[in-house]
């Protein structure tokens, strides 16, 4: 009971969140589920990766840089920001090996100036878009949050910088912060709508959906690892189980002072070629397989906990199933072959 009128009154209040990323694949879900739940929401996005088109018209919308300190201290005062999510990052583990001096420039040089203008314009709370590449090669799954860190890519390196420097500025001054270190984020909305679209892309579900429409091969990224059947093990969550999280993140630390890093995946490892025989099921179709070499920064496996998001947050996944999945992602590129450009 207390519970209801607390969250009628805070809806009533209208709290403003400011989605930092919001034109992105996880971005725009998230935005257009916390306009759902009627909160007031505005959207930086410098459209490098995002979509004005996938931007829920009830949001306002910025466009500007995550490094432009001005524009993030206009954007705070203007909507009068009570919680940021940050999930401006560069975030291709793949594209971080060849390119390492980019993702520090954007995702650390960027968390940096964000956490600046945070204390300069009296913003103290945060959910934060970590990932489990910050833990690297472990053998025991799954893996929890007291688990050593220790990055195999660049992208994960500065995901856990990203991490330690909001954990310093808590500690320095009044921030209070939930990371969550995401596993593989896939899926796309119930409604065919929103989806993950990359240019060009690099993530599994969506490359093994295109060769099965198009009739083309996916590369297999190795098949002797240490797993059930050699190809690489990963923990993918649905984006609307992912975005549901960050939306208790916000009315969590809107109740509290406490600061958390937490696991964000289901705890079950499908294999890449678990992946294929999903894709294949649903579409009917035979794809057709090269193994290749592997990729550079890949772990072999990584499975979550989910135990302290669960009790910490009360977060229930409620599309934990592989067919969901893929049928989600299936369906907007069917409706949007093309992607957002020319479709919305
Ligand atoms: N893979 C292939 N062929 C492909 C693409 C991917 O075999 O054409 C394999 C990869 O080697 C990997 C698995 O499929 O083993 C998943 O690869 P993705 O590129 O889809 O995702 P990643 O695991 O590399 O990374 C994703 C996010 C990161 C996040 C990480 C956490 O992009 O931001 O999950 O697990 F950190």
């Amino acid at each position: 009971m207390l519970i209801t009128i607390r969250k009628y009154l805070g809806r009533k209040m209208k709290k403003n969140i400011l989605v930092i990323g919001g034109g992105g694949y996880v971005g725009s879900h998230q935005v257009r589920m916390l306009c759902d739940a009627e909160y007031s929401v505005s959207v930086i996005d410098n459209l490098n990766t995002g979509f004005e088109s996938a931007i829920d018209e009830r949001a306002h919308f910025e466009y500007g840089d995550i490094r432009d300190f001005d524009f993030v201290c206009k954007v705070l005062k203007k909507y009068s920001v009570d919680v940021v999510i940050h999930f401006a990052a560069l975030s291709l583990v793949g594209e971080s090996t060849k390119r390492p001096l980019e993702y520090y420039n954007n995702n650390v040089y960027g968390m940096e100036i964000l956490l600046r203008a945070m204390e300069i314009c009296d913003v103290t709370k945060i959910v934060f878009s970590s990932s489990a590449a910050v833990y690297g090669e472990h053998l025991l799954m799954p893996i929890t949050e007291e688990y050593e860190t220790n990055p195999v890519s660049p992208y994960g390196q500065t995901k856990l910088i990203m991490e330690k420097m909001i954990l310093d500025q808590s500690n320095a001054a009044n921030v209070n912060y939930i990371s969550l270190r995401y596993f593989n984020v896939a899926g796309a909305s119930i409604d065919g709508k929103l989806g993950e679209c990359h240019n060009p892309e690099t993530h599994l579900i969506p490359l093994v959906i295109k060769a099965a429409m198009n009739n083309t091969a996916i590369n297999i990224y190795g098949d002797n690892y240490d797993t059930k059947d050699g190809t690489c093990v990963r923990d993918y969550i649905h984006v609307l189980d992912l975005c549901k999280a960050h939306e208790l993140a916000i009315e969590y630390l809107l109740e509290n002072n406490k600061n958390h890093i937490l696991n964000l995946g289901y705890g079950n490892g499908f294999s890449v070629s678990e992946i294929v025989e999903e894709v294949e099921k649903y579409s009917k179709k035979k794809i057709k397989k090269v193994i290749s070499e592997k990729r550079h920064g890949d772990p072999a496996k990584l499975v979550a906990s989910n135990k302290r998001i669960q009790n910490v947050l009360g977060w229930i996944p409620e599309y934990a199933d592989m067919h969901i999945i893929v049928k989600t992602a299936y369906d907007f590129y069917e409706k949007y072959p093309s992607g957002y450009k020319e479709e919305f």
